[in-house]
């Protein structure tokens, strides 16, 4: 599925009018872990994120703040960007609907669109809510009983010309590409539910909205004509091209892998993928679609007030370190068709299981025994003694070869669950082994100093597997025993080799790298920015 030598991601860009929260960092940070998985595999590899700047309510959000759109817009993609550095998010470039690279290339797409006559002028026809000036679905407007959802006054037909793209004429072309491309839209659950729409028939859409009174010049107008401006999803989508189409970036195209949430599948399976074949561009590997967060059981919604906020991950960083908080969000979160819950028990409860009792007890073992035994130096592989039945390198690399075509599937929970099940093998190890015990005997000082190299090593090539999720704990976790990853410039095939560490390099034993946590303590009090 993926190219053998490239990887382009892409997250959705993020609605200005939204503070970042959980649902935009969980987006964000599969694409990252994907992204770095990807560039230790050796590709290369560009991650995009961004904002979706030109909603029409970004206009009232602005002037209720007594900004200027443009002012509110950049105030608030600062937000998402700060938000993202404080993860530990490895984007290449990150862009925004109101940049001029953005809005111009998109006026070309569209105005190529026209030309084809994929976009044409024609009536569009709906229910008018005067009160909320907004139209509703027909489907709404049945279950309101023809009157707005918000305040009940009466709904009214309306007419008003509008631009279409014809959606109905790529349709049977979209479903041969679906079922020619098993893995194009991602999971499987989430691909039987589009293609069943779909096969109900596409309509043509409006993809343009008219210019009212008072305009407020906030979104790109129709090429060619200047009362209208091109709706806000069509402009949104196409940011994954604009980034990407300038001399030096269009060998990225199309995307491996574009990451969003089951809300907006619709648009990114069905929508983009039509759009870009009347553009004559080749289509993207995979959409990707997770499910939600939910918080303590609870759905999160502006009406409740709970969504789990910047200073409520801001606050769990502090207290667990952010690689925590990203382990936790990777391994537990929503990735297939079903929601999580980010219950704080839970989050103790994984954070002790996996990290301080597997991942930080296994290397404080084997540091400690490597000063107590080898003289704190790490020990070479002294032929077989000491390997019982443990073919090392097997199983190193088994480990390494599974976690790769998890994540070339897209599969990154499955890709990292790969490298802590190495460190948990490490653990058991030792425990059948039981080093401790041999270097009481003077003579088994060879199998002792053998084991624990096999041990230190396997830890390195487990922590290469963990470093999409863990990179700042993992590059300390090889620091430890002495190596330095360079990751970036060797790919994985080579880094993961078995043989990586230096004989004779110090071990250090520091503080644990994961201090275990009291699942008695209250929850970390949320950090404000
Ligand atoms: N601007 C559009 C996307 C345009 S992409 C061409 C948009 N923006 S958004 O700010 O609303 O971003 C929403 C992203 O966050 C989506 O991927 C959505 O699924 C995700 N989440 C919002 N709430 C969520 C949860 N409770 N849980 C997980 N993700 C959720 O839509």
């Amino acid at each position: 599925m993926t190219r053998p030598d490239r990887f382009y991601v892409t997250t959705p860009i993020y609605y200005v009018n939204d503070r970042p929260h959980i649902g935009h960092c969980y987006t964000t940070l599969l694409a990252d872990a994907a992204a770095r998985m990807n560039r230790l595999l050796g590709r290369e590899t560009f991650f995009l994120t961004g904002t979706d700047e030109h909603a029409e309510k970004v206009v009232a959000a602005a002037a209720e703040h007594g900004l200027s759109p443009m002012d509110w817009a950049s105030r608030n993609a600062e937000a998402f960007r700060e938000a993202f550095a404080e993860l530990d998010i490895s984007n290449d470039d990150f862009i925004r609907t109101s940049e001029p690279r953005h809005t111009e290339r998109l006026a070309g797409y569209i105005r190529r669109l026209q030309d084809s006559g994929d976009i044409a002028l024609g009536d569009y026809e709906g229910w008018w809510d005067p009160s909320q000036e907004e139209y509703v679905t027909e489907t709404a407007a049945r279950e309101h009983n023809f009157q707005s959802p918000v305040t009940g006054r009466p709904l009214v037909k309306r007419t008003e010309k509008n631009y279409f793209f014809r959606l109905s004429a790529y349709a049977d072309r979209l479903l041969a590409h679906i079922e020619a491309h098993p893995g194009f839209i991602r999971p499987e659950a989430r691909r039987n539910e589009v293609v069943g729409r779909i096969r109900q028939g596409l309509q043509d859409v409006p993809v343009s909205r008219a210019v009212q009174e008072g305009d407020a010049d906030w979104g790109v107008l129709m090429p060619g004509d200047p009362g209208h401006r091109v709706y806000v999803w069509i402009d949104a989508l196409c940011n994954y091209l604009t980034a990407v189409d300038t001399p030096e970036r269009r060998a990225f195209w199309p995307a491996d892998a574009h990451l969003v949430g089951k809300d907006i599948l619709w648009f990114h399976a069905v929508i983009w993928p039509c759009l870009l074949m009347a553009l004559g561009e080749d289509l993207p590997g995979c959409v990707y679609a997770h499910s939600y967060w939910i918080r303590e059981g609870r759905k999160m919604s502006k009406s409740l007030g709970n969504f789990l906020d910047m200073p409520t991950l801001r606050g769990y960083a502090g207290a667990f370190g952010v690689d925590a908080v990203r382990w936790f969000l990777l391994t537990q979160g929503p990735a297939g068709a079903t929601d999580a819950d980010f219950a704080h028990a839970r989050f103790v409860e994984v954070y002790n299981a996996d990290l301080a009792n597997s991942v930080g007890n296994a290397l404080n073992r084997v540091t400690n025994m490597i000063g107590r035994y080898c003289d704190g130096a790490v020990p070479d592989a002294g032929g077989s003694a000491g390997l019982a039945d443990h073919d090392w390198p097997a199983i190193a690399a088994g480990a390494v070869e599974r976690a790769a075509a998890k994540a070339d599937a897209m599969d990154l929970p499955g890709a990292l669950a790969e490298g802590l099940a190495l460190v948990r093998r490490v653990d058991g190890y030792i425990h059948a082994t039981e080093p401790f015990k041999l270097a009481k005997d003077p003579s088994k000082r060879g199998e002792v100093a053998a084991i624990l190299h096999h041990a230190a090593e396997a830890l390195r090539i487990a922590g290469l597997v963990l470093w999409p999720a863990m990179p700042g704990k993992m590059e300390a976790l090889w620091r430890r025993l002495g190596w330095e990853a360079p990751i970036g410039r060797a790919p994985l095939s080579e880094l993961a080799r078995w043989g990586g560490l230096t004989p004779g390099a110090r071990a250090v034993i520091g503080d644990p790298l994961f201090p275990r946590a009291d699942p008695a303590a209250p929850p970390p009090a949320p950090a404000p920015g």
